[in-house]
């Protein structure tokens, strides 16, 4: 039962949707988002504001202890999203398709975005370049939004040859330019950056007509996300340079998140220069 007086119910925030986002990006609003892999945290994130809630396949690193995100199945995914849909009531959520549930064709990405989408994800998110843009177009046109990852794509970590940051030489930057613009045109509606130089960033930020959500790629993205065990001080061992504690100070995990989201939207958060593993 609710105790909440009135004045309060009547300032709750209305459900986020794509046309909200788009908005708030129009308007040079930054946009918060944060991982999210259960019911609580997703009712936590969403109290604090948060706008995007990202069912992560990072939850086989950091959930399941794995050393990379390649063991995580889509049936997993499907659990934690009806997990964080389950105590959501107005964020935005976003369902990472795993490896090896899309890469074979746009009929296999379609059949396990569906299985996330009805699993209470509003938009799925894929990593990949040029590559995925036929991927992009398929499930954009049949009315699953999408949003692309380019950049460090932990899916690929063996071929990357570690978590490293990407794009530093001209011939690299030019082709992550490249993809970029092409998936927005194949009809993504977001796209997530990881671990690129600041500048880069800000060019692809600048060039594309869609929101791009950073994350160690420097402060001029549209807006940014991270790891929610990495921004709570949960992770232990070596952190990014880019994360930063925000329980540090916090009276609680809720206030630490109404901290992130008010640096990010004031463009304290993050400093630009903290980059790599
Ligand atoms: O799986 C994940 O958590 C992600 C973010 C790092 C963007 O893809």
């Amino acid at each position: 039962m609710s105790t909440h007086p009135p004045d309060q119910i009547s300032t709750q925030r209305k459900a986020i949707n794509l046309h909200r986002l788009r908005e708030l990006y129009a308007a040079g609003e930054k946009l918060t988002m944060l991982t999210c892999y259960d019911a609580t945290f997703a009712r936590i994130a969403d109290d604090a504001g948060v706008e995007m809630l990202l069912v992560g396949d990072s939850l086989g690193m950091v959930l399941q202890g794995k050393a990379s995100t390649l063991p995580v199945s889509i049936e997993e995914m499907a659990y934690h999203v009806r997990c964080v849909a389950a105590g959501n009531k107005t964020a935005w959520v976003i369902g990472d398709l795993p490896f090896a549930s899309y890469q074979q064709s746009p009929a296999q990405a379609f059949e396990h975005a569906a299985t996330l989408m009805q699993a209470g994800a509003q938009m799925v998110k894929l990593e990949g370049g040029g590559w995925t843009n036929d991927t992009v177009r398929f499930l954009s046109e049949r009315g699953i939004p999408v949003c692309a990852h380019l950049g460090l794509t932990p899916q690929s970590v063996h071929a990357l040859g570690g978590y490293r940051i990407q794009g530093k030489s001209d011939a690299a930057a030019a082709i992550l330019k490249r993809d970029a613009a092409a998936i927005a045109e194949a009809g993504a509606a977001m796209l997530v950056l990881e671990l690129l130089p600041s500048t880069l960033a800000k060019e692809i930020t600048d060039l594309l007509p869609i929101p791009v959500i950073g994350i160690g790629a420097g402060i001029d993205c549209s807006g940014q996300v991270l790891v929610l065990h990495d921004m709570l001080g949960l992770t232990k061992g070596k952190l990014p340079r880019f994360v930063k504690n925000f329980m540090n100070g916090a009276s609680s995990i809720e206030a630490a998140i109404a901290s992130y989201v008010s640096e990010v939207k004031e463009k304290r958060f993050p400093d630009n220069g903290l980059h790599g593993y």
